[in-house]
């Protein structure tokens, strides 16, 4: 097999982004442009992966350089295009990198929904010895080099949309920036580009006509998706391959079973600050009502309902849980993981580290953050558990608190199983609470409480007779 060196021009300003982020580093799911375009070379084995940078360059490259491991084995590397003089002229920025026996596929970094299926049949196309063009028909073909035919149906060359004539411009079959093409064939047409066209810019279309004059066989792979050959120009361009690119995801979901209140309503994301790529893995009989976002690795058991609106990332939720509608589960760098059976909000909040056995429930306004809570734990209403242990069944009263943090350091709060904590309790870490012990509505727990015991500490209650309040006094 011919071994393939991707070349991807990622040089571009992106000037309708109106951004200061480059526009190959403009997020679809989470994830750069260029780095879902980066993803064919690990689908097709690519050798190598050249990276046409300019605009944000020193941005782009720093994005980007850790990726070739984590995503593949290819080699990767970046090549500065400085001015941007056109595609042909990106293209020959990346000469010195590509080795004679090798077959060159062409991308763009901002076209970011080419399905890896689709490459693989133009690389097949050219088999290291035609040019293959990957074209498509449109509807309104405005802007796009125009693919021309002889009469016998044969490609003769493409024509970019400035330089078409009124006949050329009734074409619909476009090219869609991506072609595969022998090395040792591009490189000597390469070098006989010119800049003699309405845009004055190095067209790497041009290479076409060369091509059909060399007696080189050129191959058209047309292809009626659009969407695999969309590039993002615009904001609105880019929330339309996203919807598009939400959709597929759902449709896969949905593929295995997965019950989705509705499709178009589903998000599911890389997680751009822990580096983790979108993975939803879900058992039978998973049912996720409308509007929910899933952000890196996410693990829903048999059985799992997840209410609208909840946002979870990085958790895994065993068999038969159920999650209520705007719940927000954010497991960051630890994780977060709801145990089989539990019930989880509405409007809870688990925070990294919270980690809650079989049957625990978590009711509305709850935060727990880094604390472990044993089967059957519940904290029902407006409570926050941080750095905590909560043995099994304890019940957490509504609008207790753990007061772990006393301005320098954290402290763990255990409470042992069994345990009562009333209502309005502030259990000041580092503290305990025993086995079966019960904590008094009201009390600000600085010490111990040993097993089995009431401890209290409140203001006694008393009642003054005939309490008269203040009246109003007269103005002088
Ligand atoms: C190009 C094709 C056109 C095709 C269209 C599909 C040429 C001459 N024309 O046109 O036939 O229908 O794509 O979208 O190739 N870039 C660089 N350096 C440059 C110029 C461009 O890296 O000097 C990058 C851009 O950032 C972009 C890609 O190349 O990622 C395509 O460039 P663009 O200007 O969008 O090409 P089009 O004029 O749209
Ligand atoms: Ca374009």
């Amino acid at each position: 097999m011919t071994p393939l060196d991707i070349l991807i021009m990622a040089a571009g300003k992106g000037t309708r982004m109106k951004s200061r982020i480059p526009k190959v580093l403009q997020r679809l799911a989470g994830r750069p442009l260029l780095h879902h375009v980066l993803d064919q070379a690990a689908h097709l084995r690519a050798r190598s992966a050249i990276v046409i940078t300019g605009h944000g360059a020193m941005e782009v490259e720093a994005a980007t350089a850790g990726l070739a491991g984590a995503a593949g084995t290819f080699d990767l590397k970046f090549v500065r295009q400085e001015p941007q003089l056109g595609t042909g002229h990106a293209v020959q920025q990346g000469v010195p990198h590509l080795p004679d026996d090798g077959m060159v596929v062409v991308l763009s970094g901002d076209v970011p929904l080419t399905r890896p299926e689709t490459l693989r049949a133009l690389v097949e196309a050219c088999a290291g010895e035609r040019l293959a063009l990957l074209t498509v028909e449109l509807a309104d073909p405005m802007g796009y080099g125009r693919i021309v035919r002889g009469a016998d149906g044969a490609v003769r060359g493409i024509v970019e949309h400035k330089d078409a004539s009124e006949a050329q411009r009734s074409i619909r079959e476009v090219y869609s920036g991506i072609m595969a093409v022998p090395a040792r064939h591009l490189k000597p047409w390469l070098a006989r580009l010119t800049n003699d066209n309405a845009q004055g810019e190095y067209y790497l279309t041009d290479i076409v006509a060369m091509a059909v004059a060399d007696g080189l066989p050129v191959v058209a792979h047309r292809i009626q998706d659009a969407l695999q050959v969309a590039g993002v120009n615009s904001p609105s361009q880019l929330a339309e391959l996203e919807r598009a690119h939400q959709l597929r995801q759902a449709q896969a979901l949905m593929e295995q079973g997965v019950r989705l209140a509705d499709p178009a309503r589903f998000d599911l994301r890389d997680d751009a600050r822990t580096g983790t790529r979108a993975a939803l893995v879900c058992g039978q009989d998973v049912e996720i009502d409308v509007g929910c976002i899933f952000t890196g690795r996410v693990e829903l058991g048999e059985g799992v309902s997840i209410g609208a609106h909840c946002c979870i990332a990085n958790a895994s939720i065993a068999a038969g849980a159920v999650i209520h509608p705007y719940t927000h589960i954010d497991g960051e760098k630890l994780g977060a993981h709801v145990g089989a059976g539990a019930l989880v909000g509405p409007y809870a909040r688990l925070r990294p580290g919270a980690q809650l056995g079989r049957e625990v429930h978590i009711g509305n306004f709850v935060e727990v953050k880094n604390s472990m809570m044993a089967d059957g734990a519940k904290a029902n209403h407006l409570a926050y558990l941080g750095d905590a242990s909560v043995g099994e069944r304890v019940n957490y009263g509504a609008g207790s608190i753990t007061a772990n943090y006393d301005g320098a350091n954290k402290h763990r709060t255990v409470i042992e199983a069994d345990a009562h904590i009333g209502s309005n309790c502030v259990l000041v870490a580092p503290v305990t609470i025993g086995a079966g012990a019960t904590v008094g509505g009201g009390s600000t727990i600085t010490k111990d409480v040993p097993a089995g015991a009431l401890g209290v500490a409140r203001g006694r209650q008393v009642a003054i007779a005939n309490w008269q309040r203040p009246a109003k006094q007269a103005k002088p």
